[in-house]
């Protein structure tokens, strides 16, 4: 359930026409409903009050300041993967015992940061990694909280390119070399081992691959504590699918029982790292419509709407072919016609939905990119060099740009020509 509804023929965000949006901070946008980020950031978290348990929201999902407070607000805390990330979550005043830091390619520098922050949890991904942070630590005098991020190798029966816990990706340790870590890092100064973290990929629509992880995990605490190696939290990442188009996920209640099913015997701390099914259909992207055209020749003519959004403001349907529903702002059930939806980037690439049956548009119609909340503007670039569009909050009957919507000299921020270009 969201927040994004017609009333008599417009398309709302709350309470809130989206049109009146558009015609104050111009187009693209991407607007979130903060009933819609709340209600859906307490169907997970609810699911597992009954438990002692973090729920670390997935930041590179969704890294608007104002959307991290909300949550920090909620009893949130983050998951991050750089320090970028974790300067975000700070800003946003997260508490950084609810802040856990993942990732393969930790930086010295990143490691210090995390350090200096005091977060809850380093998710170590390598040996290498384990030596460099225990010398960080080392060299403040601190000890690392730390995490081994293990790799179960379960499909998640996903897009291959979102697929992370299988042996031939290259994220965390397999599982079945973990021990000798976890016994080399009991032995070390500076290090605490606090946990265990699998992360087996994003957009899931089934329960059994959670679980079997699950299993795995289960079984790997097993023979930790058989060598006198005990733990306080176990992170299953995050990963539960959301409906873009007709998929069928779990609902987060269900996930949640299937997964404390298989904790009832464990006295631990969950962590769980949900991204997209707390901020995906919490969010769209807004575009108009700047021209359409017909392009004969060949076997077919081919029908294009361009818009004023394109591969730079939405990846996911160049990156993944993923589907997104796309629907005019204002209703319209004029006579459909097959078109692609496209962006003004110069790509072949640069489509929002391929061969869709649309009701026929004009130039200056506002349409919806639906379940644009996560891996939306996070993913945006200014490719083209066309300035990244404003973010918006609805509350209500409220609303605010809780990002400016970039500008022409935003783009070449930083830029210089050397003295030596000088004539
Ligand atoms: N934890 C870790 C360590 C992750 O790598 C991810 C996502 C998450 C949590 C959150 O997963 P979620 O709950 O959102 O499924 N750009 C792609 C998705 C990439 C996901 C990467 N990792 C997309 O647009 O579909």
């Amino acid at each position: 359930m969201n927040h994004f509804e017609y009333k008599d023929g417009e398309l709302f965000c709350e309470e809130v026409p989206v049109s009146q949006i558009a015609s104050e901070v111009g187009t693209p946008f991407y607007l979130y409903s903060k009933a819609t980020l709340t209600r859906h950031f307490q169907a997970f978290d609810s699911g597992f009050e009954d438990i002692d348990h973090i729920t670390c929201f997935a930041v590179k999902s969704c890294s608007n300041i104002a959307v991290l407070s909300l949550f920090g607000n909620l009893g949130g805390g983050a998951d991050i993967v750089s320090g970028g990330e974790l300067f975000r979550a700070l800003k946003a005043g997260m508490d950084p015992k609810q802040i856990i830091y993942s990732g393969v390619g930790k930086t010295e520098e990143e490691l210090r940061y995390g350090m200096e922050s005091g977060i809850l949890l380093f998710n170590v991904e390598s040996e290498q990694e384990l030596h460099r942070l225990n010398k960080v630590a080392g060299d403040m005098g601190m000890k690392a909280p730390v995490a081994f991020r293990v790799n179960p190798d379960v499909d998640p029966k996903t897009h291959a390119y979102i697929s992370t816990g299988l042996a031939k990706n290259k994220f965390g340790i397999p599982i079945n070399e973990a021990l000798d870590l976890y016994k080399q890092a009991a032995e070390m100064e500076n290090i605490e081992v606090k946990g265990v973290s699998c992360h087996i990929g994003s957009q899931l629509t089934l329960i059994s691959p959670f679980v079997e992880t699950l299993r795995k995990l289960k079984n790997f605490v097993g023979r930790l504590t058989d060598n006198g190696i005990n733990i306080d939290y176990i992170d299953i990442g995050g990963g539960v699918g959301i409906t873009y188009d007709d998929e069928e996920p779990p609902h987060p209640q269900e996930y949640a029982k299937a997964i404390k099913e298989e904790l009832t015997d464990l006295k631990i701390t969950l962590i769980l790292e949900p991204g997209r099914v707390i901020v995906g259909n919490a969010g769209i992207m807004v575009t108009e419509v700047q021209y359409t055209k017909t392009n004969r020749g060949g076997e077919k003519e081919k029908n294009f709407v361009v818009v004023d959004a394109g591969m730079n403001d939405l990846t996911r349907p160049s990156l993944y072919g993923a589907y997104h529903t796309i629907q005019p702002v204002k209703e319209n059930n004029g006579a459909s016609q097959v078109v692609d939806i496209v962006g003004p980037i110069c790509e072949t690439t640069d489509f929002l939905a391929k061969n869709r049956d649309f009701p026929e548009v004009k130039q200056g119609d506002l349409l919806a990119v639906m379940s644009a909340g996560a891996y939306g503007f996070t993913m945006a670039s200014t490719y083209n060099s066309r300035p990244r569009g404003a973010e918006v909050m609805v509350s209500g009957n409220d609303f605010e740009v809780i990002r400016a919507r970039e500008t022409r000299e935003s783009l070449i921020q930083g830029e210089s020509v050397p003295g030596f270009l000088e004539n």
